[in-house]
């Protein structure tokens, strides 16, 4: 399945005003593609993932913009008519899923019970062997499934509601910040997992996270937002070796790394993300970038494509205005 977004715009319109959560993105994902969305907290990540399965919460509302699966707009689709793509040709895990599960109901009735509500042809014995394939398929024990989900840990909870999103089958799966809450090698072992659903079974994947350093391992492509725009895009070799935008920038200089030096402390961008009731003007990120001028201030750049699928939106990368300071660090990433 591929998935194509155009010029989507979403606002919480409240009683206080807007807020402008995601503004005319638009981005392309091709079947069998790996793409991380990337962003610090608040920058619209899982807005964008609930409008695609069609689940925004209130008072969210698509705008404007199209949400094209495989040519079919999503956003015009009536809500009967979405439910035959929900959960069956796109499905998604949430953020926090784990804590969803009932912790008094067996996890086998929790997933028979989702696949037979949209497969009703499908017997209760069939269901429950097909939840056992999916059990095996994301590495845990099959007779586990008898289990309550208290009985299980928080690596094994995250993995059964991967078998619930995988329950019907979908060909597309957005996994929201997966492994929030959980230990590094569980979080290590879940992304093993999801590059195994890209490579063996062929599932499109949309990851998104507030973690750079889980995209480079994760995915192929990366999308990267701030403040409900898309600032840079491209594949995750091409970003990471040349990232354009200051805020990609800054998002990389701050992932810990042991060639770094111990006393080298991790850069971090100074500052936090905006309110989006009142988003700034220009360029969104100009409050917090050191090399912005009067033109990031005033005007917003469109995104461009300055080499080849690698994507950005920024005057200075476009090279509209200039800066030595920001040439520098080009210069330096090129060697
Ligand atoms: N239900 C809601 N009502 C009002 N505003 C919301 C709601 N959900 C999210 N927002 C706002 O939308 C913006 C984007 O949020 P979100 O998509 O959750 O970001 P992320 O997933 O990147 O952390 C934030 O400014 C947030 O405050
Ligand atoms: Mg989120």
């Amino acid at each position: 399945m591929s998935l194509r977004v155009e010029d989507l715009k979403i606002y919480y319109c409240m009683k206080r005003g807007e807020c402008k959560a995601v503004e005319d993105i638009s981005f392309n994902i091709e079947k069998g593609d790996s793409v991380g969305l990337v962003g610090e907290s608040g920058c619209g990540k899982s807005t964008v993932a609930f409008s695609i399965l069609r689940m925004l919460p209130f008072p969210g509302e698509i705008m404007d913009g199209k949400i094209l699966l495989d040519n079919e707009d999503l956003v015009t689709l009536s809500e009967e008519q979405m439910r035959r793509y929900r959960w069956t040709k796109i499905s998604m895990v949430f953020q926090g899923a784990m804590n969803a599960l009932n912790p008094i109901i067996r996890v086998k009735d929790q997933i028979t019970e989702a696949i037979r509500t949209h497969n009703p042809s499908i017997s209760k014995s069939e269901a429950l062997k097909s939840a056992r394939e999916l059990f095996k398929l994301v590495g845990m024990d099959p007779n586990r499934i008898n289990n309550y989900p208290f009985e299980f840990s928080g690596g094994m909870k995250q993995r059964a509601m991967i078998v619930m999103a995988l329950a019907c089958n979908p060909k597309f799966l957005i996994a929201d910040e997966p492994t929030t809450a959980l230990d590094v090698t569980v979080q290590a072992q879940i992304m093993e997992l999801l590059k195994k659903l890209v490579n063996d079974l062929g599932i499109t994947l949309m990851l998104i996270t507030h973690d750079l350093s889980v995209v480079a391992e994760t995915c192929k492509k990366v999308i990267i937002m701030y403040a409900g725009k898309i600032v840079e895009s491209g594949s995750v070799k091409e970003i990471f070796a040349q990232p354009l935008h200051p805020y990609s920038q800054g998002l990389i200089a701050s992932i810990p790394s042991i060639e770094k030096s111990s006393n080298q402390s991790l850069a971090s961008i100074p500052g936090s993300p905006p309110n989006l009731l009142k988003p700034p003007t220009g360029c969104r990120f100009h409050p917090r970038c050191e090399y912005s001028q009067e033109v990031c201030r005033t005007e917003d750049p469109q995104i461009e494509e300055l080499k080849k699928d690698h994507f950005v939106a920024c005057h200075l990368s476009s090279g509209r205005i200039a800066s030595e300071k920001y040439n520098q660090v080009i210069q330096k990433v090129k060697l």
